[in-house]
């Protein structure tokens, strides 16, 4: 196939692409942003000859995996980083991004060549850090640079007897190629960076690891932009009650998404959590407006508070506020109870919270949300506590949910015994089902 040489523009603000040159670009309505490229392209009037077709019977090598040194973390990854892969870890500042990059270099280091590129601390603070979190600091063979220049530490990299079989990239904001002249962290920049890295890492059979900074509202400036360009996501968060910090597969070609592991930050480094249920569960107290559900994360099932407070309005205009939970689904809940129940919901200020500001995205927890809604608005608790799971229709009726059986036998295990389900036809030892809203009104305000 021959080449010819294609030229493109890309925005140098928000990194729109577009075959044509623009004075104000037509996504962030920037003037003057237009960047000129020239790639290689392929000429398609040329014939080429068939590449073969391969059949699933034919041996293909499976991916090598790399372990990362935590259990907990090869599990949710399908064993470990895969070889020549490309990884996002973004996350907040001071989350802790580069003290598990410390600590999984330094476990993939006891036998794998890494390199460590940080472009954001000095050689002090690394140094300092690894020799903090590893205890066998000779035995390794993790080599550092300390440059923001592309060129220049892929030129330290190529001279190197032995390419690196993990390259990890502290953060990817800071690196700068010399063939642009915009600052670091541009959006060109970060691109550009990334795909020339991914080329060629991929090319020599290195692991790739970029990190990526996430501005505190949660916008992924730089990483966003990412997400498409790597083979998978892996999110670090803060969970707010508990303190632990929460790592989260978005996107993996090489295994499932969704998947979750919460971290401890210590004196020595980040620890993997097996056993996190007691980190959910340590503050709640039956009180009116609390409840308990369990949600599904990955393939994890995890035990949360919810609260909701229904209150006189102080201002004009009735506030509906949530934290953790989405406010569109707590607005179809408050209007379900409204329309079903007639009750005063409308008139209410309401605010909902998840433990710690939890992230539920599932709607397995929508019966928990309207219990809560309506112990606080009837200001009646139960002394034992419970634990509520279900979906909610528009017409009040209670849906069945994924996994019911599992969360069952989970809220057993955490010794609860009052558990509120959907009706359906199975039987559930110890469980109290519930066909609709007024079902649940009847048997817990009434
Ligand atoms: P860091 O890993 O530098 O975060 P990021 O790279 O995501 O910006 O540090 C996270 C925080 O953790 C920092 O405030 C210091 C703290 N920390 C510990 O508590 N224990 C430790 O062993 C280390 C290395 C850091
Ligand atoms: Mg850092």
């Amino acid at each position: 196939m021959s080449k010819k040489k294609q030229n493109y523009f890309v925005c140098s603000e928000c990194g729109y692409e577009s075959t044509k040159w623009f004075a104000k670009c037509p996504s962030c309505n920037e003037w003057n942003t237009a960047v000129e490229f020239t790639a290689d392209v392929f000429d398609d009037t040329v014939k080429t000859s068939p590449s073969e077709i391969l059949f699933l019977t034919d041996n293909i090598k499976e991916p090598v995996k790399i372990k990362t040194g935590f259990k907990e973390l090869d599990d949710i990854l399908y064993g470990g980083f895969v070889e020549s892969a490309v990884y996002l870890l973004a996350g907040e500042p001071g989350i802790g991004k580069s003290t598990l990059l410390t600590q999984i270099s330094s476990n993939i280091g006891k036998e794998k060549n890494v390199i460590y590129v940080s472009g954001e601390e000095s050689a002090e603070q690394v140094f300092q850090r690894f020799k903090r979190l590893n205890e066998n600091i000779n035995k390794n063979k993790i080599g550092l640079v300390f440059e923001n220049s592309l060129e220049k530490f892929i030129s330290l990299i190529e001279n190197l007897e032995e390419k690196p079989d993990l390259l990890i990239i502290d953060s990817i904001q800071t690196i700068k190629s010399d063939k642009f002249s915009s600052y670091a962290g541009s959006v060109l920049q970060v691109k550009e960076a990334t795909r020339y890295l991914s080329e060629y890492c991929k090319k020599n059979g290195i692991t790739l690891i970029i990190v990526g900074h996430v501005t505190k509202g949660g916008i992924i400036a730089g990483p966003k932009i990412l997400e498409h360009m790597v083979d998978a996501v892996l999110q670090f968060e803060l969970e707010k009650t508990s303190g632990l910090r929460m790592l989260r597969i978005l996107k993996n070609r090489y295994g499932p998404t969704d998947e979750i592991l919460m971290f401890e930050m210590t004196q020595t480094g980040l620890k993997a959590i097996s056993e996190y249920t007691h980190y959910f569960l340590k503050d709640y107290k039956n009180a009116s407006g609390n409840v308990l559900t369990i949600v599904k994360e990955g393939s994890k099932l995890i035990p949360i508070e919810i609260q909701a407070l229904v209150s006189k309005p102080v201002y004009g205009n009735p506030r509906r506020v949530t934290s953790g939970a989405p406010l569109d689904r707590l607005l179809m809940i408050i209007a379900v109870l409204s329309k079903r129940l007639r009750l005063p919901f409308e008139s209410k200020d309401i605010f909902l919270s998840t433990s710690g500001g939890f992230k539920i995205s599932d709607t397995s927890s929508d019966l928990a949300i309207a219990y809560a809604l309506l112990s606080s608005l009837f200001d009646i608790s139960t002394s034992n506590s419970i634990i509520v799971l279900g979906e909610i229709g528009l017409d009040g009726n209670i849906r069945n949910i994924r996994n019911l059986d599992k969360r069952i036998d989970f809220a057993k295990k955490l010794g609860i015994e009052n558990i509120v389900i959907p009706s359906s036809k199975e039987n559930y030892e110890k469980t109290l089902k519930i066909k609709n809203l007024t079902d649940l009104v009847k048997r817990f305000f009434g």
